[in-house]
């Protein structure tokens, strides 16, 4: 299915040829095409390949111009500097190609799908049983759901797969205190029975879990029989003992209960069968085990099976190893991170296996793949990568805490930027004109759209490696980099849409552009090139990048060119074209990133 290409594709395209007529011996070399200030497009790649053919570059800049295919696109195209070229394209082009992307039946604004789609498993949004959710799950979350969307919308085939923290020997502890408690979870069984009845919350499930934690620790640590029972209940655990296993599901639901209503919070669908947590690798740990040590990758050392790595060693100078099985027999984290690796791999089918996870962990996911590639799992077809975040920090720069310096609950969080969110949209919605003002309810649904999409802006737009400060009156805020800038920049759009009455948005190609509609509309042009990159390298940051770009244009335009006051009436109808356009654009890529574009605000 054929998308319709963007200008900047074309002009790239007829470049390309010009260039290897001009130099065959270039082949199919790049002519790197990039936007300019000076003219519209500028090609910096004669230098080198002159530099590489012996050529003069601006001889053979010279010659490409002279090959160059002009058509209807080229306006005008000039060498410069020492071999550089300048490109600018026609008002035509720029209307004719935006009306045919906006006509593109799949509704797809130009974006192609990739030719070299695959299958990436994604790990991310994988929070732990019977624990609170933090911020760090949070950017895992909001980054992997973003970058899922954006891969799938390249047309990649996504499996996700949440690894939730669901094993390990905590559980004996919980398991014993519930034994020993039973009604300390009641609700859950008398649920059981009345099929289907949610009568627990998503906050009511946590703080039963916390509380139940907390005795459980309190036991362990004050009792040394408790602490006996529970170590044998560990056992019962792992030797798959039902009436234990049954006890440690009660713990999964109760938990799923409550991320269940943290993703719904953050506007979010987790599909439960992609919930495969720790647990669902158990019967895959002693065959990877068998695999890696029957090939020689792990070898048996003090007792433990091990991985060694010349270039991991401690701070003693001794090489620190990969224990994929512990002395005592028992597998822990690397175990079943190489079990999900061929589970991943060989029953998935992924071509690419993606880790949304803190940057905390690297070494841990370095030592797994290399592992992995030892292995012969992962090879030149099946690449893994982990796509590591940083560390969320308070206002002040230090990792965030309240200030009892405890981790701040994600809830909590969240419940607060939909406070500031509310209080923003409340204030600008008594602003409005009559007919545009909003009611209670819609207030409160869009403060949660404004307030989550500002946590979540917040964070794609910062590159996912750098640390980033969770400020939120700097991400509420209407100025700036922000995701309520764009949605108020998407909501003005849709406010003289409804105002335009009978005028309708049509291109008029014949009609001489503005520089500020120039502007707008070439960089609206440019939103496949943005998809496919931040797709190819994993980076939403891109496209908050361009979105906010986009928005900046769209205000200088406001500025500049009245839309239902123009010159003429095609002028009013090529304008309003260019805004829908914007406001698709807009609308698609927050979608990507998991954001919501109201239309009224
Ligand atoms: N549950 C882990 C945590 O909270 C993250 C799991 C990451 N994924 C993985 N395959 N190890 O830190």
């Amino acid at each position: 299915m054929a998308s319709v290409t963007s200008l900047t594709a074309s002009v790239h395209q007829r470049l390309a040829d010009a260039l290897s007529a001009a130099l065959p011996e270039a082949g199919a070399a790049d002519p790197l095409l990039r936007r300019s200030d000076r003219a519209d497009f500028q090609a910096n790649g004669i230098l080198a390949l002159a530099k590489k053919a012996k050529a003069n570059p601006r001889e053979l800049a010279g010659q490409v111009l002279d090959s160059l295919d002009k058509g209807t696109v080229i306006a005008e195209a000039e060498v410069s500097g020492p071999g550089f070229l300048n490109l600018t394209v026609t008002d035509r082009a720029i209307t004719e190609n935006l009306a045919a992307r906006l006509a593109d039946p799949e509704g797809r604004l130009g974006v192609p799908l990739s030719p070299a789609a695959g299958t990436t498993v994604i790990d991310y949004a994988q929070p732990n049983v019977a624990k609170e959710m933090h911020v760090g799950h949070l950017r895992s979350a909001v980054i992997g759901d973003a970058v899922a969307q954006i891969l799938r919308f390249t047309g990649e085939s996504v499996v996700p797969r949440h690894h939730i923290g669901d094993w390990g020997t905590q559980f004996g502890m919980l398991i014993q205190y519930l034994i020993e408690h039973p009604h300390e979870l009641d609700h859950s069984a008398e649920d059981a029975g009345t099929a289907g009845s949610a009568a627990v919350s998503g906050e009511e499930a946590m703080s039963n879990l916390d509380r139940l934690y907390k005795a459980a620790r309190a036991l362990f640590d004050a009792d040394p029989e408790f602490k006996d029972r529970a170590r044998r209940k560990v056992v019962d655990l792992q030797a798959g003992d039902p009436d234990t296993l049954a006890v440690w599901q009660k713990f999964v639901d109760e938990s799923k209960v409550y991320f269940y209503s943290v993703f719904d919070k953050l506007d979010m669908v987790i599909e439960d069968a992609d919930i495969v947590g720790e647990s669902g690798y158990n019967d895959m740990l002693a065959e990877t085990c068998r695999l890696l040590e029957e090939s020689g990758v792990a070898v048996v050392s003090e007792g433990a099976l091990c991985v060694f790595f010349d270039d991991v060693k401690g701070p003693d100078g001794n090489p620190v190893p990969l224990i994929v099985r512990k002395s005592d027999g028992g597998y822990g984290y690397a175990a079943t991170d190489l079990s999900a690796i061929r589970n991943r791999v060989f029953d998935l089918k992924a071509t690419t296996l993606l880790y949304v996870v803190d940057a905390r962990q690297s070494l841990h996911f370095k030592m797994v793949f290399e592992t992995a590639r030892r292995a012969g799992w992962l090879n030149k077809e099946v690449t893994a990568r982990q796509l590591a975040f940083g560390t969320v920090l308070g206002k002040d720069g230090k990792p965030f805490k309240t200030r009892e310096g405890e981790t701040v609950r994600l809830v909590d969080l969240l419940d607060e930027a939909v406070e500031r969110a509310g209080a923003v949209v409340r204030e600008k919605a008594e602003g409005l004109p009559e007919g545009e003002r909003l009611s209670e309810a819609e207030i409160a649904e869009r403060g949660a759209q404004v307030g989550i999409g500002a946590v979540k802006y917040a964070d794609l737009s910062t590159s996912a490696s750098r640390d980033y400060k969770f400020d939120l009156d700097q991400m509420v805020s209407l100025n700036g980099d922000t995701s309520v800038y764009l949605q108020y920049a998407y909501a003005r759009i849709q406010s003289i849409l409804r105002r335009a009455g009978e005028a309708r948005g049509a291109a008029h190609p014949e009609l001489a552009l503005a520089p500020a509609e120039r502007a707008l509309g070439l960089h609206a042009d440019a939103f496949a090139e943005t998809v496919a990159e931040a797709a190819a390298e994993y980076a939403p940051h891109k496209l908050t990048a361009y979105l906010y770009q986009l928005a900046s244009l769209l205000t200088t335009f406001y500025d500049k060119c009245p839309v239902l006051k123009a010159e003429s009436p095609a002028q009013v109808e090529n304008r309003l074209f260019l805004v829908e356009t914007t406001a698709r654009t807009l609308h698609q890529g927050m979608a990507l990133l998991g954001i919501r574009t109201p239309e009224r605000l």
